[in-house]
Order: structure tokens, then C-alpha cells, then sequence
């Protein structure tokens, strides 16, 4: 595989309301990149479960066009039927995945709006399909933003000359575009920085030696590649300044679910004296949930661990597995979270409250 400047195109729909929604197979990333059609919900719900589609801001954007791929055959006749069958659609696409809060926010918008239709008078069953077409493209949209804003508000942690640590993916392939924690590095080079970034391998399923790297690489970013036992040594020789990772949920505490692994590295940091960031929209924030040790585990299939994506035996088959896809950072080990609105230092209850207050997504009331 050689550099390229190929612009990675995560998911996106295309057409009218009869149109489909176009992914990136990522399972087949980085040997082959190829689209793949979903044209129902189940086909969506499928790609979720498989990681086809990954990482928590793309998989709300695919919650808002799986909600638009099970209600455009509704055959409902009047607003309560079509409620029904948008609820019945949201349901079934959120028991695809159970960590990344971005699904159920991306579910509980596209039923908000739908219900706030019907309430404002639209009636018309044709209409709220539109509607709800809107709303998934308009979650899109602002997912892409919002990700330059992340990079802007991350890129300025990031010093001249600093070599950093990431772990799994968050980037363009995680998000609609340009990526949560990747974003603060392409952020980074397009302020002419210069920098080097460390990439976790990420076992089990290599999100970081598959993915991350293959999209740094692409970038002509300055990107090398570790197996995630590697992450203390490359610290205690001083190359890494500072660690950069996303999250697929931020309990109201600051406590960060993130892929596998990522608790490890924020010890590992801790001990070095490395300042260890994530970086996540407000979207991945679960504020009904005080702390991290309350966040839903995905647990995934032991073939995983026994076999990865290349099929081969790496263990003995039907050798005993555990597979927790997701572990929590603790937010005493967290230096910041990086927001589209800036930075919160030092995250806990307070801290998260303040930084949700100031800028209108809380009330005193909640
Ligand atoms: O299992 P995955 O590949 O969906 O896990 C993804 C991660 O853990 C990402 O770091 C997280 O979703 C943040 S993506 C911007």
C-alpha cells in the first residue's frame, strides 16, 4: 500500500427518501476500500454489530439513517401509526450496540423530532418521512463540524515537536469526517506543526493498526505503529508529550468509556507524568449516568480473540475467552476532555456540569 490523498468518505446518504445509505466496509480496511449499500434497517443494524460502521459519532449518524431506512415503507395512515412504527425502528437498530451513547442520543433525537412534528401539527405521514430525512442529514452535517471544532480546540494541546499516543480509532472513519481524537493531529498539520504520533495496534480487532494508522499514513502524518504492549516502554524512552483517545460514552463525572485498553494507557501515563486527554463531542456525554462504573460493557464474541479479522487460529480453539470490548478510564486519570466548545480541565461532576451549563445543554433543572 503506498500514501495517497484519497478523501475517506465514512457514511453518507444518497438520493431522495428512497435513495440508501453509502458505507465503508471497514472490516476489509486498510487491503480493500469498498462502499456498502444499506437499504434496510436490518442491513444497518448488521453493519453496527459487525463494525462495518464504527466508532460512537458514526454510529449515531448511522442511528439517524437506520431510523429513515425502517420508517420510509411505513404504511401508516395517520401521526400515532407512524409513531409507533418509528418507535418499533429505534427499538430494534439499539440493540445493535450497547457502549457508544451516541447510538441511543442519535435514536432519541430522530424520535424527539418526529414527536415535536406531530405536536406542532404535522399530520401528513409523507411529510414526517421527509422530516425525519432531514434530521439524519442534518445529524451528519453537524457531526462534521463539530469534529473540526474538536481539532481546532485539541490541536492547540499540542506543541511543536511533541510526539503523542493514541489508541484505536477516532478519526474520519469514526465520525462523519476528520475524527474526534485524530482530529486534533490533522488539525495540527494544518497549522503547519510539526509532530509525531504513536498508534496502539488494538487488540483485539486492530482498529489502531488497521484503521488509525492506514488514515495518519494517508495524511502524510508522521505515524508509527506499536502492539499495545509496547505503550510503557515507548513512554519511559520520552517520546510520548501527551495522549490523545475518544470515547463512546462520558459518564457525568468525567469517567470515559473507551476501547479496551485505553484504561491501561491512562495508568501508564499517570506514571510517566503524561498528560492523558480525551477527546469527544458533547453528544458522546451521558449525563444521566453519574459514574463510569455504570456504563454498559459491550461484550463481543471469544472467535475475536481466538481468530481476529485474518480467520487463522491465534489460540486453541475453544480455549476460554474473555472479551470486554470497552473499559473506563477513570476521570482522576483524565487532564481534559475536549469538547466542540473547548477544553475541560481537571473533568468531574462539577467541571462537566459547569462546561454543559455554560453552554445551554443543562438548566438547574436538569
Ligand atoms: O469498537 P469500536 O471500533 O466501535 O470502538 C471505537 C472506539 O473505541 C473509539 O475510540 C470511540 O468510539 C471514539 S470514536 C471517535
Amino acid at each position: 500500500m503506498t500514501q495517497t490523498t484519497k478523501a475517506v468518505r465514512t457514511i453518507y446518504w444518497e438520493g431522495g427518501l428512497d435513495g440508501a445509505c453509502r458505507l465503508i466496509e471497514q472490516t476489509r480496511l486498510p487491503g480493500t476500500l469498498e462502499e456498502i449499500v444499506c437499504e434496510t434497517p436490518e442491513q444497518m443494524w448488521d453493519a453496527i454489530k459487525r463494525l462495518a460502521v464504527r466508532g460512537a459519532p458514526a454510529i449515531g449518524v448511522a442511528a439517524g439513517f437506520g431510523t429513515v431506512l425502517g420508517i420510509r415503507s411505513s404504511r401508516a395512515t395517520d401521526a400515532d401509526g407512524f409513531l409507533a412504527d418509528l418507535r418499533r425502528t429505534t427499538e430494534y437498530l439499539a440493540t445493535s450496540r450497547p457502549t457508544a451513547v451516541n447510538l441511543f442520543w442519535g435514536l432519541d433525537r430522530m424520535s424527539r423530532v418526529a414527536a415535536e412534528a406531530v405536536a406542532a401539527g404535522t399530520t401528513d405521514v409523507d411529510e414526517l418521512k421527509t422530516c425525519m430525512l432531514d434530521e439524519a442529514q442534518r445529524i451528519w452535517e453537524e457531526d462534521r463540524e463539530i469534529c473540526r471544532a474538536l481539532g481546532r480546540h485539541g490541536s492547540a494541546l499540542l506543541n511543536e515537536g511533541e510526539g503523542a499516543l493514541t489508541h484505536c480509532n477516532a478519526g474520519g472513519l469514526a465520525t462523519a469526517d476528520y475524527g474526534t481524537a485524530l482530529a486534533v493531529f490533522f488539525s495540527a498539520q494544518e497549522a503547519g506543526k510539526t509532530f509525531r504520533v504513536f498508534a496502539d495496534e488494538t487488540r483485539p480487532l486492530n482498529q489502531g493498526s488497521r484503521l488509525t494508522s492506514w488514515e495518519l499514513f494517508q495524511r502524510g502524518i508522521d505515524v508509527t505503529l506499536i502492539c499495545d504492549n509496547m505503550a510503557g516502554q515507548v513512554m519511559k524512552e520520552g517520546r510520548i508529550d501527551k495522549v490523545f483517545v475518544g470515547s463512546d460514552r462520558v459518564a457525568a463525572n468525567g469517567d470515559a468509556a473507551n476501547k479496551i485498553g485505553t484504561y491501561s494507557v491512562s495508568i501508564l501515563a499517570k506514571a510517566h507524568g503524561i498528560p492523558f486527554y480525551v477527546v469527544a463531542p458533547t453528544s458522546t456525554f451521558d449525563m444521566k449516568t453519574a459514574h463510569g462504573d455504570q456504563i454498559p460493557i459491550e461484550q463481543r464474541d471469544p472467535d475475536e480473540i481466538r481468530r481476529g479479522y485474518s480467520g487463522g487460529l491465534n489460540a486453541p480453539e475453544g480455549v476460554k475467552v474473555y472479551n470486554p470490548a470497552f473499559d473506563v478510564t477513570p476521570h482522576e486519570n483524565i487532564a481534559g476532555i475536549v469538547t466542540e466548545f473547548g477544553v475541560i480541565e481537571n473533568p468531574d461532576t462539577e467541571a462537566v456540569k459547569k462546561h454543559f451549563m455554560e453552554h445551554g445543554l443543562l438548566t438547574d433543572e436538569g
